[in-house]
């Protein structure tokens, strides 16, 4: 078994293969004068089953052509099989057409990763579940539910504490989190008036004098968030902590979340972000590198991954 890294988030690659004890495959990324992405792997890999790991993130165009290309290098280098770790799938959230005469991006980038010869693909809490069944070779989709516990039993006093889901479409996810804290849940209807915004109608369940944790799959601008925030303060929340798998952050999100009445927001490696949350004092980055390498190693030995969350 080998690793493979593309640009993405090298940081998060080189922890996975300190996790599994294993160098990053040699290999060499670069860019013609007009962009186009030149790729060539500097070692033999034939017959080796090869873990690719590359998150869809901004620069999501060329993430996604990198990720392809390094699969189609790998199986032009005769790779036994090739598993594309995407800790960050992007192009999830267009999973159906809503509206008429709109692409579903999800499953062009499930075929695209399918026709570029991957064999299996390991990936973090996918925006929708049903993306799965978007390809017809294995996905394994892993999730942050158990990270998020366990940071949030040594963090925070349990009494008090509730589960709030920033929209309808977080329901199962917020469910999934409370049961492992076996605490309530709260739900936040939220509408979006327009594109990338978003707008709290109503907050289901008392919040009054409680330590309110959201809990979501992705943070972009950063409005659902601060604003579900908001609402949960204006409704007696004494405290609001935010719990996110993919730190998109794009834009003022930064800024936006520094100025917010989140006390506290806790959000994956999945896109590298240190960056950009360097010394943002409500900010703070918890890695997932253990639980890829953990999965990585078990699809090696064939044994189960479901286990992982049990
Ligand atoms: C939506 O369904 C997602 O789960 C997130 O709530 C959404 O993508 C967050 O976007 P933003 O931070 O721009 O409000």
């Amino acid at each position: 078994m080998k690793v493979l890294t593309g640009n993405s988030n090298k940081n998060l690659s080189q922890k996975i293969s300190k996790y599994l004890k294993t160098k990053l495959v040699h290999s060499s990324i670069k860019k013609f004068a007009d962009g186009e992405i030149y790729i060539e792997i500097n070692e033999n890999i034939r017959g080796n089953s090869i873990f690719l790991i590359q998150s869809v993130s901004s620069p999501a165009n060329d993430n996604l052509m990198e990720l392809l290309l390094c699969i189609d290098a790998l199986k032009r280098s005769s790779a036994k099989n090739i598993t594309a770790v995407i800790p960050y799938f992007g192009y999830a959230r267009q999973d159906r057409k809503v509206a008429p005469r709109t692409s579903i991006s999800a499953k062009l980038v499930s075929n695209l990763i399918t026709k570029a010869g991957a064999d299996r693909v390991v990936t973090v809490d996918l925006h929708a579940g049903q993306i799965q069944g978007f390809f017809d070779i294995p996905v394994d989709n892993l999730f942050a539910t158990p990270i998020f516990a366990r940071h949030i039993k040594k963090k925070l006093k349990k009494n008090n504490l509730i589960c709030v889901a920033p929209d309808v479409g977080g329901v199962e996810r917020t469910r999934a989190l409370a049961r492992k804290l076996d605490i309530g849940i709260s739900i936040i209807d939220k509408r979006r008036p327009a594109p990338g915004k978003s707008q709290v109608m109503n907050v289901i369940g008392n919040v009054k004098n409680k330590t309110c944790i959201i809990v979501d799959d992705i943070i972009d601008s950063g409005g659902t968030i601060v604003n579900a925030a908001q609402a949960l303060v204006d409704r007696g929340a004494s405290e609001v902590h935010v719990y996110i798998t993919h730190g998109v952050l794009s834009g003022s999100a930064v800024e936006k979340i520094k100025r917010s009445k989140i006390k506290n927001m806790v959000v994956t490696d999945t896109i590298d972000n240190s960056y950009k949350v360097k010394k943002t004092k409500n900010i703070e980055i918890l890695s997932i590198s253990n639980l890829l390498g953990e999965a990585i190693k078990r699809i090696s030995n064939s044994t189960s991954v479901s286990d992982l969350f049990k």
